[in-house]
């Protein structure tokens, strides 16, 4: 089997995310009141699936990364809610689940590992596929500015004690090389960002229309900031379709 590219950072993902804690009450709300079940895309080590639990709603997890599910199931375990939590090794294009449900989630811009508008329309697609009726696929995303361009390029930081972080960004291909690593694990990525325009012309290409766009967690509107946190509904035939000024519509 081949390894999955997170298999190798499964025991250094936590300490190099522990920073990231403030989208995790935003997707616990979400999952409250969506009645559940929530199905996380790209569920990682659990960092916001095993919180939605904890909350008493449960939760399918997919993910490509056999190490990173077996780090997520230890923390469902060290929680006691491994019965609400339901982790499946799969793609997120192409989703090993059944069930339809309320809210389709993909946390921390996992959807900017898909290298090209057909890979994340395909992904946008097969989350749309999971919903119930008036069901939301909430995700985030980001696209850098210049000055964190310009702060960063090239540069090994340390992130957390021990662990350290590149970022290489390519502004014409729009592909961020992200490095990080630390004594023991390292890993390389790509992350391809889009405008927002041009994920609205993704996410109606999927079925869906944009209730919300928040530019960060505290459901402030967005304005042209880095961050991107699209709620949208499975698209009702009455409705308006929203668009983002500037958007095209066609896809
Ligand atoms: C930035 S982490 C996010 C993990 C988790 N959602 C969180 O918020 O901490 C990205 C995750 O996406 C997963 N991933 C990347 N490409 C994938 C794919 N095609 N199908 C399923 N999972 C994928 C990785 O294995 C990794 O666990």
């Amino acid at each position: 089997m081949t390894e999955a590219l997170y298999d190798r950072i499964a025991r250094l993902y936590d300490p190099w995310s522990v920073s990231v804690t403030e989208d995790i009450g935003f997707y616990v709300e979400e999952a409250v009141a969506s009645g559940g079940p929530v199905v996380e895309l790209a569920v990682g080590t659990g960092r916001i699936a095993v919180p939605i639990a904890r909350a008493g709603v449960p939760v399918i997890g997919v993910d490509e990364s056999p190490g990173m599910l077996s780090v997520a199931r230890t923390y469902a375990e060290r929680e006691g809610v491994s019965s609400l939590v339901d982790l499946r090794l799969g793609d997120l294009r192409d989703p090993p689940v059944d069930e339809r449900v309320p809210l389709v989630t993909i946390p921390f811009r996992s959807l900017l590992h898909m290298p090209d508008d057909d890979q994340k329309r395909r992904a946008l697609t097969a989350a749309a596929g999971l919903l119930q009726p008036g069901g939301r696929l909430v995700f985030d995303v980001f696209s850098p500015s210049a000055a964190d361009i310009e702060e960063t390029d090239g540069l090994w930081l340390e992130r957390e004690q021990g662990i350290f972080e590149r970022a290489d960004w390519d502004e014409r291909s729009r592909t961020l090389v992200l490095s990080v690593r630390d004594r023991e694990h390292s890993a390389r990525m790509e992350l391809h960002w889009l405008s927002a325009p041009e994920w609205n012309v993704l996410v109606e290409a999927a079925g869906l229309e944009v209730e919300a766009l928040y530019g960060w967690f505290d459901r402030r509107s967005w304005s042209e900031g880095e961050d991107q946190i699209w709620v949208c509904r499975t698209r009702s035939t009455r409705s308006p379709t929203r668009t983002v000024p500037g958007a095209s519509t066609s896809a």
